[in-house]
């Protein structure tokens, strides 16, 4: 009874509806929640904010992946692109890539999150290279991030923190750092979490608490900023590793070894060599079978920073992602560990 009513009034509400991104169409296709089913509706996106010339966007962990592909996207839209890259001292080639675009509004600086020296050095060379700091900077995409896998009894707690320590203290600490010139911008934060910031899986508890840590993080900076005209959004990529450098058959090789070789005597007779190979064959499938196209997470990225009205999550994953998100998510663990995990 109570849902029902519950279904109607959020049916009655435009641009409130919970909504998936279609990589296609660009647009939206909003999931209204009608009594006890989603039913999906097209939708295009919200009006742009205009114009982007002038403002000032910083994306970190732009050496390669997302954040090297979203700096020269965001670049051809017209804005100023401040690259933070954790290889620049060490002339990474994804830096003298973006250097080599000879840009003067694209800028490649050397930024590691979790070096406060270094995060407090990009403010300040934000701050210097704005036209006006006063009217603040317009974007920050906290996009640097760090994986690896292995189950819990094979996880070491200096993986656990080491994964910890970029993927979250580095988001928190870059954004408390740009905090005072995005508000003077009321501009947007655009965190990138994943689908396992969502729901959890077997073998990636390092990653997976990180990720869920972004969202809870995302979700009270979205409270704390509204009245101040802030816009924070949370990017849920699906598996998109074959398109990336967030895994390598050569970095799987070189964890599973360091995983092996590091477990404790106990855990390594229990479990046994049988067990660990069959579960690093499960990660190298998982690794091989993302999409290889990361257009629809770098359109998502940008409807963040440039609608007037962007969402709180974007979803861009494949349809078999998404359902498994939705399904594990909603239903009860009883149900949902039976489908997808035993
Ligand atoms: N690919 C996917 O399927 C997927 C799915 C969901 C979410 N994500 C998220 O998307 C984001 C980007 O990952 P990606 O897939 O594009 O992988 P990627 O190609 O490995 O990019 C990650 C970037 O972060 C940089 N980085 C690592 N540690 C850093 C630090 N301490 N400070 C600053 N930068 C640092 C890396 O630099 P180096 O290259 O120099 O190491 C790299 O440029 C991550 O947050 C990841 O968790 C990815």
């Amino acid at each position: 009874m109570l849902a029902t009513r519950l279904s109607r009034l959020l049916s009655q509400l435009p641009g409130k509806t919970l909504s998936m991104y279609d990589r296609e169409h660009g647009a939206r296709r909003p999931l209204l929640f009608c009594s006890a089913s989603f039913i999906p509706v097209s939708r295009t996106y919200a009006g742009e904010v205009d114009p982007v010339g002038s403002k000032a966007v910083l994306v970190t962990g732009c050496d390669s992946g997302f954040g090297f592909s979203l700096a020269k996207h965001l670049h051809s839209k017209g804005f100023l692109v401040f690259a933070g890259c954790l290889m620049k001292d060490k002339g990474h080639d994804g830096v003298q890539q973006l250097d080599s675009l000879n840009s003067d509004r694209l800028r490649t600086i050397q930024l590691n999150v979790c070096s406060s020296e270094e995060v407090d050095k990009a403010v300040e060379l934000v701050r210097s290279s704005l036209k006006d700091p006063e009217k603040g900077m317009w974007g920050l995409v906290n996009n640097a991030g760090i994986s690896t896998f292995g189950e819990v009894e094979f996880t070491s707690m200096e993986t656990y923190k080491e994964v910890a320590d970029v993927n979250l203290w580095g988001l928190v600490r870059t954004t408390k750092s740009f905090l005072p010139l995005i508000r003077r911008a009321k501009g947007r934060v655009v965190n990138i979490g994943s689908m396992l910031g969502r729901m959890a899986n077997p073998a990636r508890s390092a990653y997976c608490i990180t990720k869920f840590g972004v969202e809870a993080f995302s979700d009270c900076l979205r409270y704390e900023m509204h009245p101040l005209g802030v816009k924070v959004s949370v990017v849920e990529p699906g598996n998109f590793i074959a398109a990336t450098s967030l895994y390598s058959p050569e970095s799987i090789r070189a964890t599973a070894k360091k995983l092996w070789d590091g477990l404790p005597d106990i855990v390594r007779n229990d479990y046994g060599k049988k067990y660990f190979d069959e579960k690093i064959a499960k990660v190298e499938n998982y690794c091989n079978s993302g999409s290889t196209d990361m257009t629809p997470v770098i359109d998502a990225i940008t409807h963040a920073l440039t609608a007037a009205t962007p969402y709180t999550r974007y979803h861009p994953m494949d349809y078999y992602w998404w359902v498994r998100m939705q399904i594990m998510t909603h239903l009860p663990g009883a149900i949902s560990d039976k489908i997808y995990i035993h």
